[in-house]
């Protein structure tokens, strides 16, 4: 008969496993090797591959300094010529301006999910370890947060998700300024194609670098701010939040961030003053 942990030991596994995820810690090895053939034990299962990483063109050289102006030029030639949103998601994964995509830790290029014409625009970080493997942004348990917010506020099929990079980090760490405006003119097309009423952007990271502030999150949050294209051409108004991965370390604050959400669906649903 197949054995089941008790559910308390495997909420704890759960628990831990997720704790080690979140860290950047995604693979699990043993001292020293097992000999399954001659201890006559079964193979572990084994997982669903996600892709491979793509072919790339020769990596920068170490400690090489990478070229952010004529990165962002390329990234705002390929991002102007996409007509679509499949055609942008395509653009991006031909894409090999972000130096993030040449440190190891990316399978594959993770742009968006939700409705495209979604009033709501809402701006992570960058991918993690779930999302690098399944392709879709705030996939994890952050993501499951704040889609049960989301829901919460009644806005689940009303917003559109992307992060300020497309490449997960290594170790989960928070990308780099130079990072963010290499994968920039992707967002922004993003804007113009999806063409919401709002941003809802998640955490210091993503604030700062769509906002082009030095604040810190717990200063921005709850504030409304305006969004401006790198071109002026475009304008939409903001709310930074905290991020759910800090809600998740920081249970006390998620009362911060509901109240920021009620606040943007309040705007939202707000009827518009005639001309
Ligand atoms: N954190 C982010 O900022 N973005 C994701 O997609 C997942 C976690």
């Amino acid at each position: 008969m197949p054995q089941t942990a008790p559910p308390a030991d495997r909420a704890l596994a759960e628990s831990l496993l997720a704790f080690w995820a979140d860290a950047g810690v995604d693979s699990l090895f043993l001292d020293a090797p097992v000999d399954r053939i001659a201890a006559g034990l079964a193979p572990p299962p084994r997982r669903a591959e996600p892709p491979p990483p793509t072919a790339l063109r020769a990596p920068p050289a170490p400690g090489a300094r990478p070229d952010v102006a004529a990165a962002a030029a390329e990234a705002r030639s390929l991002a102007a010529a996409a007509g679509d949103l499949a055609a942008l998601k395509a653009a991006i994964e031909a894409y090999e301006g972000c130096p993030i995509r040449f440190e190891g830790a990316a399978r594959q290029a993770v742009f968006s999910r939700g409705a495209p014409d979604a009033p709501v625009m809402i701006v992570g970080e960058g991918p993690g370890a779930e999302e690098d493997a399944r392709g879709e942004p705030f996939v994890g348990r952050a993501g499951q947060l704040l889609d049960r917010m989301l829901a919460a506020a009644g806005l689940t099929d009303r917003v559109f998700i992307t992060n300020t990079v497309f490449w997960r980090p290594p170790g989960n760490r928070t990308p780099t300024p130079a990072e963010q405006a290499a994968c920039a003119p992707f967002v922004e097309r993003a804007i113009e194609l999806v063409r919401p009423k709002m941003l809802l952007l998640l955490g210091g990271a993503s604030a700062k670098a769509m906002l082009r502030r030095e604040e810190g999150i717990l200063s921005m949050r709850g504030r409304w701010f305006e969004w401006r294209s790198a071109d002026e051409r475009l304008e939409l108004p903001a709310m930074p939040t905290l991020h759910p991965a800090f809600l998740l370390r920081q249970p006390a604050a998620k009362k911060k961030a509901w109240s920021d959400i009620l606040s943007l669906v309040q705007r939202l649903d707000r009827p518009e003053r005639p001309h």
